[in-house]
């Protein structure tokens, strides 16, 4: 059933990061996915200095295998583009540095980063201050995985009020990454800082089992509403956020 919902970031490209590692599971979190009600996938393979660091061209080659495969799912219209996921690290400060970052899409100055699990980087502020004056949106995804904010919710306000957009994880909801980030998760949604909710997908269990539960637990926690909100209306509007 197709549901129109959009997954901002999920780790479906064969054989670049710590997800999908061949083009037929790929295949099948795309199936798992169009069966669940998404009509539309941005594949965000980690980029992280050192450790996965494949090329724009490695990323759209991967893309177009999946692409073309997509195509011949029986019953399943899926719209698949890819961007990154970037971790905080010296590539990203490069991007803010040149004013260019890998968008979520063409029409959108929105692009996705990721904070390291412990502290927040005393660079954040500067970082977030850089791509703001070239007028792009950084979309931080599970911010309910980094331990200071974790501890510190107030943080997270704060980082909404410098306009930083908020990605959570489906998984978090449903306790796939422990207590605290489910709380976290939980706090951001009740006090509607959440932008999107997304699956961070690895795996086709990833999909299957958690992302659906997740889903589930939103509808009955916070209503059809908020489903529609985090998984069709809030992408979207990342999608095409003009920036400034
Ligand atoms: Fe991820």
């Amino acid at each position: 059933m197709n549901r129109g919902f959009v997954d901002l970031h999920v780790h479906i490209l064969p054989g670049l990061d710590d997800g999908a590692g061949t083009l037929d599971e790929s295949l099948a979190m795309a199936g798992a996915l169009g069966q669940m009600g998404y009509s539309r996938i941005i594949a965000t393979p980690h980029r992280i200095a050192g450790l996965y660091d494949a090329s724009s061209e490695e990323v759209e080659a991967a893309l177009a295998l999946l692409v073309e495969a997509v195509r011949n799912l029986e019953g399943v219209s899926l719209k698949l583009s890819a961007a990154r996921e970037c971790h905080f690290d010296r590539l990203l400060m490069d991007d803010s540095m040149e004013g260019d970052f890998v968008t979520i899409s063409k029409n959108t100055k929105a692009f996705l980063f990721e904070l390291p699990f412990g502290a927040v980087p005393v660079q954040l502020t500067d970082f977030l201050f850089r791509a703001g004056l070239k007028g792009f949106v950084p979309v931080l995804v599970h911010p309910e995985r980094n331990r200071e904010l974790v501890s510190n919710h107030k943080l997270i306000d704060e980082l909404k009020s410098k306009g930083v957009r908020l990605v959570v994880n489906l998984g978090s909801l449903v306790g796939g990454y422990g207590r605290a980030a489910k709380k976290t998760a939980r706090w951001i949604i009740d006090n509607q800082l959440a932008d999107a909710a997304a699956t961070d997908a690895h795996s086709v269990q990833d999909v299957v089992i958690t992302a659906a539960k997740a889903i589930s637990e939103i509808e009955s926690r916070w209503g059809s509403d908020a489903v529609t909100e985090l998984l069709q209306k809030g992408p979207m509007r990342l999608l095409n956020e003009p920036g400034g």
